[in-house]
């Protein structure tokens, strides 16, 4: 049976009530995907929402570490991706074997995994840290040196922010990266009252040109409280979508049209109904791994 979008909408909102189910969906998801969802945010707000939610199952609208991290939170709640194959590639760029090795090279070397990342290597980790609070995560460690992983960038921008020894980790984010130093001077020309927001994934030279850099729902909020009426916005582009919901007076301009994650971008209004429909795909991460991730996950939450 073929649904129009309308809908597609109700079956899914009435299927939720009978499931007794939340919806929490990341800010890179699509349009339609965030109008439906009981909660949009980062990933550290996603987090403390699924820690705090009273619902039986969590729909998690975003990409695979995200409903591990869910499931890590809520043991005993149903945590469903509607699309398996929505990974995050630079949560891939490190396995819990390699970081084991690279932990005997640095022995003295705190562990700070960014929450891109598994939960095996969250369990190898001392804490995990967003992009929302990473620095105040490494000043929170009582070790001068740390073993950040898996984002060089973020890793990078944190090391500028204190005096701590970061030993970096070659990942990257394919979809950040994208975002060049030349889209943002280009912008700057086109729009020379515009604020400029980066997120800490991008490179050095894309972070110096920023006048703010944030984790995504700091730039929803950052967008509400400035003055300016222009704000160039160096991250996924599925964020422009509450931006300009939020914030109707003013004009955001993408840094770059490129910067699209794929696998956010596919879970869509038909996988959420065939997941509460279905309950697929279930997320459980096993005991053991998830009692030592969530260590990692804990002592993130109680620093923020
Ligand atoms: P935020 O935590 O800032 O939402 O970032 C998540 C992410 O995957 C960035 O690419
Ligand atoms: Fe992963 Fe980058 Fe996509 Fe974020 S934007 S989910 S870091 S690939």
């Amino acid at each position: 049976m073929v649904f129009n979008r309308v809908e597609l909408r109700e079956k899914i909102l009435q299927l939720k009530r009978q499931r007794k189910a939340v919806i929490l969906t990341h800010n890179y998801q699509l349009g339609e995907v965030q109008d439906i969802a009981d909660f949009v945010g980062d990933s550290l707000e996603l987090s403390q929402n699924a820690a705090k939610t009273d619902a039986e199952v969590i729909v998690f609208c975003g990409v695979h570490f995200m409903a591990e991290t869910a499931s890590i939170l809520c043991p005993d709640k149903i945590v469903l991706l509607p699309d398996i194959n929505a990974g995050c590639p630079l949560s891939d760029m490190v396995t819990a074997q390699s970081l084991r090795e690279r932990k005997r090279e640095l022995s003295e070397a705190g562990v700070v995994c960014y929450i891109n990342s598994s939960a095996e290597v969250k369990a190898e980790s001392d804490v995990c840290c967003t992009s929302a609070n990473g620095v105040k995560v490494v000043e929170s460690l009582d070790n001068n040196q740390i073993l950040f992983v898996p984002d060089q960038y973020l890793g990078l921008y944190i090391s500028t922010k204190t005096n701590k020894k970061i030993h970096l980790w070659p990942g990257l984010c394919p979809v950040h990266v994208r975002i060049q130093p030349q889209d943002i001077t280009r912008l700057k020309q086109d729009y020379p009252q515009a604020k400029v927001v980066i997120h800490p994934e991008c490179k050095p030279e894309v972070i110096a040109l920023a006048d703010e850099v944030l984790s995504t729902s700091g730039m929803c909020r950052f967008a509400q409280r400035t003055e300016a009426k222009e704000i160039i916005v160096g991250t996924e582009i599925g964020i422009l979508h509450r931006l300009k919901k939020e914030n109707q007076g003013k004009r955001f301009i993408p840094a770059s049209e490129q910067a699209i994650c794929p696998t956010m971008k596919l879970i869509t209004l038909e996988s959420i109904l065939w997941a509460l429909e279905e309950m697929t795909y279930k997320v459980k991460v096993p005991e053991e791994i998830r009692l030592k991730a969530k260590a990692a996950v804990d002592r993130m939450l109680e620093v923020v």
